[in-house]
């Protein structure tokens, strides 16, 4: 042990996927069936603190103590860091979101990032960032894409080594807003890690794979030149491809609601009108509507305005998983 206190904290920020991660080659390991591409939510974090030492696993999140299968993820994933690090400590961690209560957006990949770098680095240990992209995506697969900075590639690879994720460029290289309108905020039915393993019951599964390598290229070369129309077209579709393979699984998975389907006609019509903006959706109804700086405050008026919407957060590109000195309040 190189670190006295045997503590450390970080925060990491969600990620928001363009090219989706849906479905893997090997559901222990998380390792996926396609490549994805994404970008870092600022503003919107959880930070995390790990200290080791301690004489049992213990998780407080959100300011309450928790038992069950949340404890038993992060017992899980602190097993795998143990057995890299070869530690037998027990660890407890405090964690906490800054997301707004109740906006139903997805936490495991900030939270297993932030664990990830924080469970090291109390150890004591310090490894390459893609070393701990690897790590993180054994708690959550897009976990692995809120280590680096900015626009991130997750190359799928095909063993643990090889299946890491990489900056394809810095959050400032395009100046473009996440505007989420949020239409629910309760907790999803069906969470990603099952949703993961029926992915392949969907005749149209094998099809959307067939495609991703494509649909990434187009994805990361239309970010790269900061093409907008062609950014949007694939980003949609991407979208819409992973909902089919979502509603078309066995038992299917519905995560829109009436509102969801009225924000991507408006989206669209906004987007015939001239705004440059483009809708994704997660495994919730919640919409993602990515749209260059200068039109963000026109779709966000927007949003408000229609029926449905709850809330409506903004959050432009974010940096990498960070150490911090301390905790912050
Ligand atoms: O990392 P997971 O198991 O929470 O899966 C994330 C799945 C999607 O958010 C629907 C898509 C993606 O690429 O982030």
């Amino acid at each position: 042990m190189t670190n006295p206190q045997n503590r450390a904290t970080a925060i990491a920020h969600p990620n928001l996927a363009f090219i989706k991660y849906w479905g893997n080659r090997d559901d222990r390991l998380r390792i996926p069936v396609n490549s994805s591409v994404s970008v870092n939510l600022d503003g919107l974090q959880t930070q995390t603190t790990v200290e080791w030492g301690v004489d049992a696993d213990s998780l407080i999140l959100n300011g309450n103590y928790e038992t069950g299968r949340a404890l038993e993820r992060v017992s899980a994933h602190l097993d795998v860091i143990r057995e890299r690090l070869n530690l037998s400590m027990r660890a407890s961690v405090l964690s906490a979101n800054n997301f707004p209560m109740g906006t139903g957006i997805a936490s495991s990949a900030s939270s297993f990032a932030a664990l990830t770098a924080a469970a090291v680095a109390a150890a004591g240990a310090q490894l390459s960032e893609r070393e701990l992209t690897t790590l993180a995506r054994r708690g959550s697969g897009s976990a692995s894409r809120s280590v680096p900075s900015g626009f991130v590639q997750w190359n799928k690879g095909d063993s643990h080594e090889t299946s890491y994720a990489d900056t394809i460029a810095a959050p400032d290289y395009w100046d473009i807003v996440d505007v989420i309108a949020v239409v629910s905020g309760s907790h999803k039915a069906v969470g990603s890690t099952e949703g993961h393993q029926s992915a392949s019951t969907s005749d149209l599964q094998a099809g959307r794979v067939a495609g991703a390598d494509e649909r990434l290229r187009i994805c990361t070369e239309a970010i790269l030149s900061r093409d907008f129309i062609a950014f949007a077209e694939v980003v949609e579709l991407d979208s819409n491809l992973m909902h089919a393979v979502m509603m078309t699984s066995r038992p299917p998975l519905f995560y829109w609601l009436p509102a969801t389907l009225a924000i991507m006609e408006q989206v669209r019509r906004w987007r015939a009108d001239g705004l440059q903006v483009c809708y994704t959706l997660d495994a919730g109804p919640n919409v993602h509507c990515i749209c260059v700086r200068k039109d963000a405050d026109q779709v966000k008026d927007g949003l408000k305005l229609m029926s449905g919407v709850l809330n409506v957060l903004t959050a432009p590109p974010g940096g990498p998983t960070k150490l911090l000195d301390k905790p912050t309040e």
